[in-house]
């Protein structure tokens, strides 16, 4: 009755008021439709349960303090069980029982799992790996992320889910598939991939020209000729493959995208949930998050214990996705069932995760998941109750955050975290060097946790962002090895630097161009005139080297280039002792003002302390003063503000209690009452602070 209602009011002018109104009546809609708020949410799997037993679900969510679930994103065959016979009933059912309990609905497209009639009807559509072995049904995934026709069965199957829950009320928002990350190696997409490569370069001689194929005769004379592989290849075809596979993710979400919006109300948002522990880099995650209205990602901890530094780097890279809140659609209710040992989280961490999530941006923390399916292959995971449907130990503690959530959901709500310090990460660096790392030892993450660590102490804010970001709000942009570096590039970084920034690179920056050639001149290639000086050889280290200067006496470890001075007015920082002959005695850090700016660059990995000094450097070069004060050592501060309040999240990452001073009177919002003085935080404790900033 409603959607046919819907339907009529839909096809006339000037009433879409009136139409809202009836929906939300017709729809029992939730009343604070248009609240901000924090949202806590779980994924829900309906369609594994009976019916009869969702009220009791729904409840125990409810008092918990869930206010979104995820639904339908497995659910093809329960939504399409033969070809061109869809039902949505239960589904809809699903909404509107949530919604009585006050909870929205995500939905989630099911093109992550086709069914089995699908995949026995149209076997091409199902993925091929690198080794050419064809994937079966019985797991997800198992589809090829090019073929047409797949696409074109995922249109079909979203776009009358969008008909029919495009204007329901309580669908807040969408999620296309799960976690893309799958490619195939299917004749067809390697005849896409050639296809792409012909319309990027438009002439073989400009492709052999880019990937200099005079090399092992590696000459390209037809465009078929040209292989498709994911590692072992010329560098140039490697980072044009995964700039393909970046593209091709982009259309497979483009398809679904734009079906959703034609028939979807555009106060539902679409997202996509990446996975991959929020690290992972097979595809360019700025790029498909581009066309998204919200990004999210899955934070998962598996084997071991909340990370902080790790944990808030990622949920840092997240933000910058978009460069504003995102959220967080999967985490652990205490455990998983993948990791070499899926422990558990200890108690009190699981809210410790909730918060430092939200500290770092998110709008939302949602647990995968609710209930385990009785058979399925992950039957030993994490979960909120038990296959009984009665809460788990966890219930409790994740209860706690939601009316935690609830307060403060009063002052969250328009915040983010604000920065003047941002690290700079670029997948197609990230590409450049890994598939030739030169050293093992060289693990990008934590090259760029070495950074992270001491900027994040000291001013207790850092941006993780692409080099392309407008950077003019930094006083300091650090690139931790940001090895392409073109010419528009450079201009885009010498310009933040004319204008005033503090650019800071670290090794390996600049060594290759936009094909993934070697730069004609030495690292860091087109930046050599702004640095006034290069790098003269690059050495992967067997053992450690000695380093001393303006930043005191440490190490290098890992990597380490001799640079040289160009200019007089470069300044050698620091110098390396006596290692491998070659290095000895040589600069090991420049520093060069330019501009109204200043550039550095730190040509080895630094130990920790060297690393902490180097910040302090910065620090009184570049005024970087801590958002909150001076706190414990594992109390992190976390804080979000708009134009009204700033908010600090403090949390204690430590395993004894911490005694944090408090700059000002502050309103505590989980206590609600006002602090000054001391304020005293247990192991994993949290706290919330209010400051009014009119
Ligand atoms: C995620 C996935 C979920 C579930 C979860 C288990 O990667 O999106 O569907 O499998 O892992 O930890």
């Amino acid at each position: 009755m409603r959607r046919v209602l819907t339907r009529l009011l839909k096809r006339q002018r000037g009433i879409s008021a009136l139409l809202v109104c009836i929906e939300l009546a017709a729809a029992g809609a939730l009343a604070q439709a248009a609240k901000p708020q924090l949202y806590m949410g779980v994924a829900w799997y309906p369609e594994q349960w009976p019916e009869a037993q969702w009220d009791q679900d729904l409840d125990l969510m409810q008092k918990a303090g869930i206010n979104v679930v995820r639904i339908g994103e497995f659910a093809w065959s329960r939504m399409e069980p033969e070809e061109g016979h869809y039902d949505f009933d239960w589904l809809e059912h699903a909404v509107d029982i949530a919604a009585k309990h006050g909870i929205y609905t995500v939905l989630g497209t099911p093109t992550d799992a086709p069914p089995a009639w699908l995949t026995r009807k149209y076997p091409d559509v199902l993925r091929v790996d690198a080794n050419g072995q064809r994937a079966e049904h019985g797991n997800r995934r198992q589809f090829s992320y090019a073929s047409l026709r797949y696409r074109q069965l995922c249109r079909r199957i979203v776009a009358q889910m969008a008909e029919r829950f495009g204007n329901n009320p309580n669908v807040i928002g969408w999620q296309i598939g799960n976690e893309y990350s799958e490619e195939s190696f299917d004749p067809c997409t390697r005849q896409l991939f050639q296809q792409w490569l012909r319309t990027k370069y438009k002439t073989l001689q400009a492709l052999n020209r880019a990937w200099t194929t005079y090399y092992w005769s590696q000459t390209y004379d037809q465009w078929d000729e040209i292989p498709m592989r994911p590692d072992h290849e010329n560098p140039g075809l490697l980072l044009d493959y995964r700039r393909f596979v970046t593209s091709v993710w982009c259309s497979f979400q483009k398809d679904q995208l734009d079906v959703i919006r034609s028939h979807a109300n555009p106060r539902q948002f679409i997202t996509t949930n990446f996975g991959g522990l929020g690290w992972t880099d097979r595809f360019d995650h700025y790029a498909v998050a581009k066309d998204l209205d919200l990004a999210s990602w899955d934070d998962y901890v598996g084997e071991g214990h909340l990370n902080p530094y790790r944990n808030g780097f990622i949920n840092d890279l997240a933000r910058g996705w978009k460069r504003k809140n995102f959220w967080v659609m999967e985490t652990q209710p205490g455990f998983v069932n993948w990791a070499p040992i899926s422990n558990s989280l200890d108690k009190g961490e699981v809210r410790e995760m909730a918060w430092q999530d939200v500290g770092h941006g998110a709008d939302c923390v949602a647990y995968w998941q609710w209930r385990s399916a009785l058979n399925g292959q992950e039957q030993y995971h994490g979960s909120l109750v038990g296959p009984d449907g009665e809460p788990l130990p966890v219930y409790n503690e994740i209860r706690q955050v939601g009316d935690e959530f609830s307060k403060a959901s009063t002052v969250l709500p328009g915040t983010s975290p604000v920065s003047e310090v941002a690290l700079l990460h670029d997948y197609e660096s990230r590409w450049a060097i890994d598939f030739q790392p030169h050293s093992t030892a060289y693990d990008q993450l934590s090259v760029f946790l070495d950074y992270y660590r001491p900027l994040r102490d000291l001013t207790q804010s850092v941006d993780v962002v692409s080099p392309y970001a407008p950077l003019n709000s930094y006083k300091v942009v650090a690139a931790p090895s940001l090895n392409i570096i073109d010419a528009a590039l450079a201009h885009h970084l010498a310009e933040y630097v004319e204008q005033g920034g503090h650019l800071v690179l670290g090794p390996r920056s600049g060594m290759k161009n936009q094909f993934n050639a070697l730069n004609t001149q030495r690292q860091p290639g087109p930046l050599v005139h702004v640095l006034g000086g290069r790098v003269e050889q690059f050495y992967a280290l067997l053992n450690q080297a000695p380093v001393s200067g303006e930043w005191g006496s440490g190490e290098a470890r890992i990597w380490a280039e001799m640079l040289s001075k160009l200019s007089p007015d470069a300044q050698v920082l620091m110098t390396y002792g006596a290692s491998n002959g070659w290095l000895d005695h040589q600069p090991a850090v420049l520093t060069r003002a330019f501009g109204k700016g200043r550039i550095t660059y730190i040509g080895a990995l630094l130990d920790d302390n060297l690393m902490r000094a180097c910040v302090r450097w910065l620090a009184q070069v570049d005024h970087l003063t801590p958002a909150f004060g001076t706190v414990p050592e594992n109390v992190e501060v976390c804080p979000r503000e708009n134009a009204e309040r700033r908010v600090f999240i403090l949390l204690n990452h430590g395993k004894e209690a911490a005694q944090v001073n408090l700059p000002r009177p502050m309103r505590d919002v989980l206590a609600g009452l006002i602090r000054s003085g001391q304020l005293s935080l247990p192991p994993h404790g949290v706290a919330v602070l209010e400051e009014n900033l009119r």
